[in-house]
């Protein structure tokens, strides 16, 4: 990273004006080969809706055998490099560190300008829109494959002018005091970006899947992956994205049951989307859930989960897979972990999310390749299972051993962690918990627990073990409050304020 070039900013309000020059760049230079331009498929499946063989399975292979269908089933192909022309949804309320509420609506022109709708609002659900950002700019370079992400496209960006379009007078009041806050700083230098912590370099890593959903050819669906933002707000101007944020989807080849999806590709700046109202639910941990897809963690990890809650007793178990290809084909270790959790306490920072404790004091290691494998070998001494005896395929307890140091990994770990829970389109169960903080270091201080979340589970079995009793009347979420308070779309939408500030970010490789 390098922070070479400066260019010009001008902002304009209402009540005031600001010039300010000198705005700070920063310029990212990776110097590495072109990526190949084939269509590679990958086989993993979707999540089939397996309610309906529920029964012929012992409860427990349900999980097993949504994890095995990642691999095969309904064909994923990914694009290298990626073809972003179009307009591309959220298809939900999003909620990024800090927590910011947020939904996008982002178009690629084929001259290679986009134009990002960026809907913030006061709430987890998306129903009143706080102001909108519309920023103006241009794709750079969309060859390089990633060599920090495998299966990622890298590109650059330039910004050449950001909206922003308020829906009431008191976010009027109050970006006006952070921006002309954030313009003043000593006469000829300052960045006007600051006071809304802007940063699209999410646009730095892409990548595109298409699948066809329930193996129906009439229902594709296209997704584009950008980067992720980093878990620090104040970091976010200076992070280079390493894994993604939720899929958007196309808004030609989106999911028929994504409701959220059609209302978002008719709205623009003026007619920000409101979401119908939900309700919170109340988190029911109870059963088990898995991954729906191979997962990208930040440094090159690739992974499926499966937990285990038992809330009798209030303990936990693991299973962590990870991989090292992007849709999780090359197994390279596994881990099996256990311990105890906490009660769920109504998060105070982040509306809607719910904040527990969990312990981790057993472990167990599985190496699934020869380099990993290798890797525990090198390691002396008591740090990591019995020295030099891991093998191919046989797993070890290194609880003994406080855990693994070549993973990472030391016990007894307490880990702060925040969950929600949804229902999706279809009604299943989702469960999210907290992202993992962007330096790889691990929540264990409560104040470095999660603002926002990864990709959710999907409940597999409402029971935690195989044959038993029935709970379903008693685990399912209880709904908080019905949520049933309606907006009225034009009430929110006078627009108090415009400002345009014009921004030029330049991204040089
Ligand atoms: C690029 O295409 C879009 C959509 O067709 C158009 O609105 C815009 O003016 C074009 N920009 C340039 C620089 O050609
Ligand atoms: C902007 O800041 C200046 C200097 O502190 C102040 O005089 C002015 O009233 C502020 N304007 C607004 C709209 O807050
Ligand atoms: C907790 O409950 C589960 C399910 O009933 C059981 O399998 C497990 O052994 C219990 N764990 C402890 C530590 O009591
Ligand atoms: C939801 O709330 C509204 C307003 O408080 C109330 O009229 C309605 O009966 C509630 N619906 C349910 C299903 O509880």
């Amino acid at each position: 990273m390098e922070n070479v070039k400066r260019s010009t900013d001008k902002m304009l309000y209402a009540t005031f004006r600001a010039v300010c020059t000198n705005t700070v760049l920063f310029v990212f230079i990776f110097g590495f080969g072109e990526g190949s331009s084939l269509h590679h498929r990958d086989s993993r499946s979707n999540p089939l809706s397996l309610e309906k063989h529920f029964g012929q399975y012992p409860r427990d292979s349900q999980c097993h055998h949504m994890l095995k269908h990642l691999h095969n089933g309904a064909r994923i192909s990914v694009q290298m490099p990626p073809n972003i022309e179009g307009h591309w949804v959220s298809t939900s309320c999003e909620v990024r560190p800090g927590p910011e509420f947020i939904i996008r609506s982002y178009q690629f022109y084929h001259n290679n300008t986009f134009k990002a709708h960026q809907f913030y609002y006061g709430d987890n659900h998306c129903t009143t829109p706080t102001y909108t950002l519309v920023i103006r700019g241009r794709l750079l370079r969309l060859r390089q494959a990633s060599w920090i992400t495998r299966g990622g496209t890298e590109a650059e960006y330039q910004v050449h002018r950001i909206q922003v379009v308020c829906h009431s007078e008191a976010v009027a009041k109050d970006l006006s005091q952070r921006l002309n806050r954030s313009c003043r700083g000593v006469e000829g230098s300052c960045d006007c970006s600051r006071g809304l912590n802007f940063a699209m370099h999410e646009l730095q890593l892409l990548r595109v899947e298409k699948q066809y959903l329930h193996h129906n050819l009439d229902q594709l669906v296209e997704e584009l992956f950008l980067g992720d933002i980093h878990t620090e707000p104040a970091q976010r101007m200076y992070y280079r994205p390493s894994s993604y944020q939720a899929a958007l989807q196309n808004a030609k080849n989106h999911d028929q049951a994504c409701i959220a999806c059609r209302i978002i590709y008719r709205s623009d700046e003026q007619h920000p989307p409101i979401l119908p109202p939900k309700a919170d639910l109340t988190i029911g941990l109870h059963g088990q859930w898995v991954s729906q897809r191979c997962e990208v963690r930040p440094e090159v990890l690739f992974l499926t989960r499966h937990f285990v809650f038992h809330d009798n007793n209030n303990t936990w178990e693991g299973y962590y897979y990870h991989y090292s290809d992007p849709v999780c084909k090359h197994p390279t270790f596994s881990i099996y972990a256990k311990g105890r959790y906490s009660r769920g306490v109504h998060s105070t920072r982040v509306m809607g999310g719910t904040e527990f404790v969990f312990k981790v004091n057993h472990m167990r290691v599985t190496p699934l390749d020869q380099a990993t494998t290798s890797l525990l070998n090198v390691f002396n001494g008591n740090e990591c299972g019995a020295e030099g005896s891991w093998q191919v395929g046989v797993e070890q307890d290194v609880t003994h051993t406080n855990g693994c140091v070549a993973l990472g990994i030391r016990l007894p770990h307490t880990e702060y962690e925040l969950f929600r829970m949804e229902q999706d389109a279809r009604g299943r169960y989702l469960l999210y918990n907290g992202q993992r903080p962007s330096d790889g270091s691990s929540p264990d201080r409560p104040e470095k627990r999660a603002t926002s979340y990864q990709t959710p589970l999907v409940r597999c079995a409402t029971c935690s073990q195989g044959s038993e009793v029935n709970r379903a009347d008693t685990d399912q979420p209880q709904r908080l409050s019905n949520g049933s308070r309606q907006h009225g779309h034009s009430g929110l939408l006078d627009s108090i304020c415009t400002v345009l500030i014009s921004i030029a970010f330049l991204y040089l490789s």
